[in-house]
């Protein structure tokens, strides 16, 4: 292939082999980085990047109360405005408990601090698996690599699935998504009110149905000002519930990063591609990237991506939200089409 720089992919291939991710890298002693991690200048953070308005903040849906009528039209009314303007949310008082948080994030640094035997057996490039460990799952010698592992979890809908985990964070897991399940339950009801339909409508259309977890863990880095923690993007399902407790999440609004502060407690909601396309446009899909604040801890964050289990079904603009006036912009799609063109 031409142009294809050898080099970087041998440096790559390399570093896939060794099964042992970025944490095997630094528990090397590496105390530069390697040059598959080095992002172009232009894709990093400059040192004032959010250029004075960095008191923005993500608008915080507080869910107190939300069988109360009243306060039920207040948080639809905040929640269709956070949709329509950021696309992302802190959520407080979703009923997941701070213990539940706290003990699946540990769960999960148990599981990428663990000795590397135990680890890589789980080590695997096979997306149809239900479990995978991986590191850079996105690996490509055009795009360089980000400084995160990942342990990625697939179908949980099934009780059954969940002994494909490992059990070392297993019933960390287990517990969590008890919780979060009734919390997606939750905001699919809020999300259709929000759009000025029945609350079962995207129950029905199965919106919120399927769960996967992608389990990150940031070591601590050399020279965090010179890679990222994860590139730009936007996600793929209806909607995204990221737990994590620490700074370096960054958001595109307007054009312009900014840091989003974490909130005690919270959970961060990101509407994700698919919701954008069935809204036509209202609700945004928000573009975040990952940074690597400096730390002397190494960092764990929980995404859980709600989507279909329905590979074969249409996704477009829905019948309700389109007029005249408001014809739609995009084609509908087969859910499982869209998941393999899909690229980080
Ligand atoms: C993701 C993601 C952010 C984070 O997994 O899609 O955006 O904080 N993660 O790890
Ligand atoms: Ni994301």
């Amino acid at each position: 292939m031409p142009g294809l720089d050898h080099e970087l992919e041998e440096e790559m291939k390399q570093f896939d082999e060794t099964k042992a991710g970025v944490k095997g890298l630094v528990d090397s002693g590496v105390t530069k980085l390697p040059r598959m991690f080095k992002h172009p200048p232009e894709d990093l953070p400059s040192l004032n990047h959010n250029n004075g308005i960095s008191n923005l903040q993500v608008p915080v849906i507080d869910l107190e109360d939300v069988e109360d009528s009243e306060t039920r039209s207040k948080i639809i009314n905040d929640l269709r405005k956070a949709a329509e303007e950021w696309g992302f949310f802190q959520i407080v008082n979703h009923s997941v408990p701070v213990g539940v948080m706290d003990d699946v994030l540990k769960g999960i640094r148990r599981f990428h601090e663990q000795p590397q035997e135990a680890k890589e057996v789980w080590y695997s490039r096979d997306f149809t698996k239900k479990v995978n460990f991986v590191s850079n799952a996105e690996f490509k010698v055009s795009l360089p690599a980000c400084w995160r592992d990942t342990l990625s979890c697939k179908v949980l809908e099934d009780e059954h699935n969940f002994e494909a985990i490992p059990e070392i964070c297993r019933a960390e897991i287990k517990e969590y998504m008890r919780y979060l399940v009734q919390l997606k339950d939750k905001l699919s009801k809020l999300i259709s009110e929000a759009l000025g339909l029945t609350s079962d409508y995207l129950d029905n259309l199965r919106c919120f149905e399927s769960r996967s977890l992608a389990c990150h863990y940031y070591p601590v880095c050399p020279e965090p000002h010179l890679t990222l923690g994860g590139h730009k993007h936007s996600d793929l399902g209806f909607i995204t519930l990221l737990l994590r407790a620490s700074e370096g999440l960054q958001l595109l609004h307007q054009n312009v990063w900014i840091d989003v502060q974490p909130v005690e407690g919270a959970l961060l909601a990101n509407v994700s591609d698919m919701l954008q396309i069935i809204t036509n446009g209202k609700f945004k899909s928000a573009e975040h990237r990952v940074v690597l604040p400096p730390t002397l801890e190494p960092l764990t964050s929980i995404a859980c991506f709600i989507g279909t289990d329905d590979l074969q079904k249409l996704y477009g603009p829905l019948k309700e939200l389109i007029s005249e006036n408001n014809p739609p912009i995009y084609k509908e799609v087969v859910f499982g089409e869209y998941v393999k063109r899909y690229k980080l």
